[in-house]
């Protein structure tokens, strides 16, 4: 099995984070020590990926340089003996090895995934939105992988959400189901609230095979005017078996300024130092 391609749509335009992302693109906000990005990357090699196929558009080029070696700025930390810093820096580099694809035009997150198919060639393989990073023991991609060992068919990432929140998603319908494991019978880009199949919302991880590049060729422009990944994954469905997996673990949002802080905090409050560091700041009272 050939899962080492990961595609990482980092296209968007970040209208979330306004003003942040005015100039630096969203997959370059820190959380902790490390850009949004980094995570993600680091997410796709723990899943086994070691080729990554990073979606990006004009303007959003310092992403590349975040993977690009700075003999520069290593020279001076090794003259300095910054040697931690210098460790940080090196590992960015040999994390994975990356290959640009540039949509030209915003058409969407389906046409997005439509801009690798030559990179990727008639392999399955991974798909991530950094906009969430995953936390548990298993990450999430790394559990998509699993299933799609056992299944060999495309794999989605499900979450039940509450009723009020399904419309902000793509939603799956279940044809039957195994535990958490759930074959599909179809999938719907935010639907209405009162017209959701379920409460299983898709969230952003994916194994995707091949034939999603005829699909999202043959796909017409849905919800929101754009083309749609969903909408070439319910073409999947109506030729093939699809599933979808109820992960273990969470998807904590860093695309949000309020999902970024609480992001930000929770993880801090789990490393020695910067815990201590947070605890003493939310001493609020002794000020
Ligand atoms: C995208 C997908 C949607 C999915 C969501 C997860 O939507 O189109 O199916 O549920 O990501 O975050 P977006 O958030 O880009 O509008």
């Amino acid at each position: 099995m050939d899962l080492r391609h990961c595609v990482i749509p980092a296209a968007g335009l970040g209208t979330r984070f306004l003003p942040a992302t005015k100039a630096l693109p969203k997959e370059l906000l820190p959380v902790l020590d490390r850009p949004v990005i980094q995570w993600a990357v680091e997410e796709a090699v723990a899943a086994g990926a070691s080729e990554m196929v990073v979606v990006i558009s004009e303007g959003k080029e310092l992403i590349q340089q975040h993977f690009t070696a700075q003999p520069d700025l290593e020279a001076l930390l090794d003259a300095r003996g910054k040697m931690a810093e210098l460790a940080a820096v090196r590992a960015t580099d040999h994390l994975a090895s990356f290959t640009w694809v540039r949509q030209e035009q915003p058409l969407g997150l389906g046409h997005a995934v439509l801009c690798t198919a030559e990179a990727i060639g008639d392999h399955p393989f991974l798909c991530m939105l950094p906009d969430d990073l995953s936390y548990g023991t298993v990450p999430v991609l790394r559990q998509l992988v699993d299933a799609h060992k056992e299944y060999g068919t495309p794999i989605l990432a499900l979450m039940r959400v509450p009723p009020d929140q399904i419309s902000r998603y793509g939603c799956a319908a279940i044809a039957e189901s195994h535990g958490r494991v759930h074959r599909l019978s179809a999938v719907v880009e935010k639907p209405d609230r009162r017209e959701a199949p379920s409460d299983l919302a898709i969230m952003g991880r994916y194994v995707l095979t091949p034939d999603i590049f005829d699909a999202l060729r043959d796909t017409a422009p849905g919800a929101g005017g754009e083309i749609q990944l969903t909408d070439g994954i319910g073409a999947l469905i109506r030729n093939g078996a699809v599933h979808g997996v109820e992960f273990t673990g969470e998807l904590l949002d860093v695309g949000t300024p309020a999902g970024w802080l609480a992001t930000n905090a929770m993880l801090a409050l789990q490393d020695p130092v910067l815990g201590t560091v947070l605890r003493a700041a939310m001493e609020v009272d002794n000020r």
